[in-house]
């Protein structure tokens, strides 16, 4: 593995937007989604960054299929807790490679008439695309790389890393 971002720079951008997303917000109250289980580092950091009031809830998601080469058909396998309905909320992802998986969750959260409706992605690899999918928020643009830590996994390791690697 290769170190591609050290914990200082993660950290660093992960203070940059969460100020950027505490003014958006200035003065509302922000419903967090996680997506589990990549993202729970990431919105455990953010989530903590925040100046305005937030709540946060989970979901996890399944795509059909092979795992490391999306199928395009992704299923909600643990459903959020709260109602959206009137409410700000932000989906809260680690990285975006083909945009199904986001794509599938913005449609389905949409369709429950929160206030509005945003997204955040620590990471993008907008080489990977093949549905068109941009988050109002974006941490890092890398290459079409396999990474791992801060949440990302291989096989289920590496998750508790502080940094951000390449494997190679
Ligand atoms: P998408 O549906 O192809 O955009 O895939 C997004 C999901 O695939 C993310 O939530 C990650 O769980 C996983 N994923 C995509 N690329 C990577 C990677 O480089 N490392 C770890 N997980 C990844
Ligand atoms: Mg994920």
């Amino acid at each position: 593995m290769k170190l591609l971002i050290a914990e200082k720079e993660v950290q660093k951008k992960v203070s940059r937007l969460a100020r950027k997303i505490s003014r958006d917000f200035a003065g509302r109250e922000l419903l967090l989604v996680g997506i589990l289980k990549g993202a729970f580092i990431f919105m455990a950091d953010l989530a903590r960054r925040m100046t305005t009031p937030v709540k946060v809830d989970f979901v996890r998601l399944a795509s059909y299929g092979s795992e490391t080469q999306s199928s395009g058909r992704v299923r909600i396998t643990k459903d959020l807790e709260t109602s959206l309905r009137g409410k700000d909320v932000l989906i809260v992802e680690d990285i975006i490679d083909t945009g199904v998986t986001l794509d599938f969750l913005f449609h389905r959260l949409q369709a429950r008439r929160p206030r509005s409706l945003k997204t955040v992605s620590l990471l993008d690899k907008p080489e990977g695309r093949k549905v068109d999918f941009q988050a109002d928020y974006i941490g890092f643009t890398i290459g079409n790389q396999f990474v791992v830590g801060y949440g990302m996994d291989c096989n289920e390791e590496y998750r508790n890393l502080p940094e951000i690697y390449v494997v190679r």
